[in-house]
């Protein structure tokens, strides 16, 4: 049974590649977007969601644009990563389209309100717009039939800070909306995406394939390794939010805790920073299912497959 997704966005290299991977996997049916700050403006990130469904021939799907800043924090954009457009080298045609008039956090909740329990929400950027949702309509925390989240990093190291993981670090106070809401979470933290790394080989094996598709993933994550091999010494690119996204149909690729997880807003150096109750101290149920184990290769091929039949169709 095909899956109705909302893809809540902030493309992004790794964001664009979730994207494409939504509109690859027959298991989906990519609803809508609703973009946010953060990988760059959310202008930027707007007009990027608009420029990959047209490159991927998939403009009716509607965008919809979202909160331009955190609810607490100033902005934190991440030029660094994924440069100023926010895609890297990647350079794609304006988008002959536009956004929707509705704004994204009330897109979010028509959805998830108009399809009682048929609509899975995947959050891969900050968490703001689907916070503001909550906050907005508190009856969509029983609505939405599940929420995927890219996010927070328990036992590994931060990306943003020692700590944080930038999802969570940007919009913290949205995390802790959302983690404390009660709605169906499961929770990708960096743990099991930093063992999926997206190589020069897996890229390479993409190229055979003369397509746009291939020479816009080309373009988008030569300049993601190069911040991957300057700033972490890692050959590759950690490709998160399709990791994410592959986890809606295809859950098997981790394997998973029910846990507490609380996301820390205090202000000092551990604000963003995400933690798991594994000893149960604070006698809480868990809020979520946690993603801790995983199957790279698994996931890399699905990638790799999905990415090769979507280039095939468009070359
Ligand atoms: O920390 C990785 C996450 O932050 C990914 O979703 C990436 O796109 C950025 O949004
Ligand atoms: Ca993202």
């Amino acid at each position: 049974m095909t899956k109705h997704i909302i893809l809540d966005t902030d493309p992004g290299i790794d964001d664009s590649l979730a994207i494409l991977l939504a509109l690859a996997s027959p298991e989906i049916v990519l609803d809508g977007i609703s973009t946010i700050h953060g990988n760059a403006s959310t202008e930027r990130v707007t007009t990027n969601a608009l420029s990959i469904l047209e490159l991927a021939k998939a403009s009716h799907v509607p965008v919809y644009k979202g909160c331009d800043l955190p609810l607490v924090q100033p902005s934190l954009l991440s030029p660094e990563t994924h440069g100023d457009s926010g895609l890297g080298y990647a350079k794609l045609s304006a988008p002959l389209g536009q956004a929707q008039a509705q704004h994204g956090s009330d897109f979010l909740i028509d959805q998830i309100m108009s399809k009682p329990g048929e609509i899975t929400l995947v959050a891969i950027g900050p968490l703001t717009n689907v916070a503001m949702a909550i906050r907005k309509e508190p009856r969509i925390v029983q609505n939405v039939k599940e929420v995927f989240i890219m996010g927070g990093a328990i036992r590994h190291q931060g990306n943003t800070t020692a700590l944080a993981e930038y999802n969570t670090y940007v919009d913290p106070h949205a995390a802790h909306i959302v983690f404390h809401s009660g709605m169906p979470m499961i929770l990708t933290p960096l743990d099991v995406t930093y063992q999926c790394i997206f190589t020069t080989d897996d890229l390479n094996r993409l190229l055979k394939i003369n397509s746009p598709i291939t020479k816009f993933i080309a373009d988008a994550t030569r300049f993601y390794m190069e911040f991957h091999d300057e700033y972490q010494k890692i050959d590759g690119c950690v490709i998160n939010d399709p990791m994410t996204l592959a986890l809606t149909f295809m859950p098997e690729i981790c394997d998973y805790q029910d846990l507490y997880v609380d996301v820390d807003i205090s202000t000092g150096v551990g604000l963003g920073n995400t933690f798991a109750d594994f000893y149960n101290y604070e006698k809480k149920a868990p809020n979520m299912k946690l993603a801790l184990g995983v199957r790279p290769r698994m996931f890399m091929e699905l990638f790799l497959e999905r990415m090769e039949k979507l280039a095939k169709a468009n070359s």
